[in-house]
């Protein structure tokens, strides 16, 4: 499938499930390398990296835990509009080695309240690991030793990541066509 309509947008595919799975198995190579001999506590967040999670962890082979939270948004006043809290940590996660995984880095604001709210817990450090950034719309500085790929500033769905709840379920990832 080259091309997919969702809604009132179209997309056309972009990245192909053999190039992601390339740069999946790269990252969790990094991760086997640098992460041997923590007992990493993988924290996968829901519901955008449940295929990057699941496709990683089969390739990740030293000793590991895995949770999954995930962020709830709720009304709040703050100067950047929704709060989200961190739901569905249960884990006791002091002294721990943290992986966030993560599907799309974007702004970063997402990832810098994760990290605000884990790191109130203890732990001994926290890495992010992440399908995709999108390098031109980062606001914060964040240190993402992870990528799988870095992407332009497109809207895309597929591989778990969605357009108002759908296209989650493309093995492929599709970009958005701006139709002018
Ligand atoms: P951030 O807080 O701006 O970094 O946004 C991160 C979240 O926005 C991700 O976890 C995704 O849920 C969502 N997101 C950002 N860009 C895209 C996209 O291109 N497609 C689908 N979801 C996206």
């Amino acid at each position: 499938m080259d091309s997919i309509q969702i809604k009132d947008k179209k997309f056309t595919v972009s990245i192909k499930e053999e190039d992601i799975l390339k740069e999946v198995s790269r990252v969790a190579n990094e991760i086997n390398r640098d992460l041997a001999g923590k007992n990493p506590l993988f924290l996968s967040v829901l519901n955008g990296s449940f295929m990057f999670t699941a496709d990683l962890m089969k390739r990740i082979t030293i000793p590991c835990e895995i949770s999954f939270v995930k962020l709830a948004s709720y009304q709040g006043v703050s100067s950047t509009g929704a709060v989200k809290e961190v739901i569905g940590i249960n884990e006791d996660l002091s002294r721990r080695t943290i992986v966030i995984v993560e599907d799309i880095v974007d702004t970063g604001l997402t990832m810098q309240r994760l990290l605000e709210t884990l790191g109130t817990r203890g732990p001994k450090e926290i890495h992010i690991a992440t399908l995709l950034v999108k390098p031109e719309k980062l606001k914060v500085d964040l240190n993402i030793e992870y990528a799988a790929m870095r992407i332009p500033n497109d809207f895309i769905v597929g591989y778990g990541l969605d357009y108002d709840g759908f296209g989650r379920n493309y093995k492929d990832i599709y970009t958005v066509v701006n139709e002018e």
